[in-house]
């Protein structure tokens, strides 16, 4: 089990919110946004597993921007199973999953979507990265997924948003990107834009 928050939605609701926060944060970060942009979804809000230097991350890095592959792959693993074991329990359905990510979380969620089919029903990303590179992606056909991303982001460079659109769109993902004038932040208007996409998509 990972340590998390499970709060069930409205009755009428399938959705459920899989909240991943960025480095240092925890799964009480993103339950503001969580009910901005679906008050009625369930909400499944999660601690990343591994420690640097005292901040909970999805996955451990070399240094900034350089993952550990290895343990990249493990973590990812160990979600997905996360995910299966948390529908049983919860009795939420397993494919109604969509993942709402910062920084870390949304590279996480990228890294779902790498690595297993059906993982998730879709992905709101706010400035990820490209999880890894050289291997062929799963189906993700019907899968849409929103990047919300920075002009001038430092860590997500505008070069390496294009990069991972590409991938994803080769996989069969539809792929709305919104890009706002800031850097690496979470912005408000990035979080309304995420919204309206996700009303419209999901
Ligand atoms: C990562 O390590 O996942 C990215 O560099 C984003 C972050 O700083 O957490």
């Amino acid at each position: 089990m990972m340590k998390h928050v499970f709060k069930k939605g409205a009755d009428e609701s399938k959705r459920v919110l899989l909240m991943l926060h960025g480095t240092g944060g925890t799964e009480q970060d993103l339950l503001p946004i969580a009910s901005m942009i679906d008050s009625q979804a369930s909400v499944l809000s999660v601690r990343g597993n591994v420690l640097e230097n005292g901040m909970p991350r999805f996955f451990r890095r070399l240094q900034e921007g350089i993952f550990d592959i290895e343990d990249l792959e493990f973590r990812t693993k160990e979600l997905h199973e996360f995910l299966n074991e948390a529908a049983e329990k919860y009795e939420f359905d397993r494919q109604h999953v969509v993942a709402i990510g910062y920084s870390n979380g949304a590279n996480i969620a990228g890294s779902l979507l790498f690595h297993y089919e059906q993982s998730l029903k879709g992905a709101l990303l706010f400035h990820p990265m490209v999880p890894r590179r050289g291997i062929s992606l799963p189906s993700l056909a019907n899968v849409p997924v929103f990047i919300g991303a920075g002009d001038n982001d430092p860590i997500c460079l505008p070069e390496e948003t294009s990069e991972l659109t590409s991938l994803l769109q080769d996989a069969g993902a539809s792929v709305k990107v919104h890009w706002e004038s800031f850097g690496h932040q979470l912005t408000r208007s990035e979080i309304e834009a995420a919204k309206e996409w996700y009303e419209k998509t999901l």
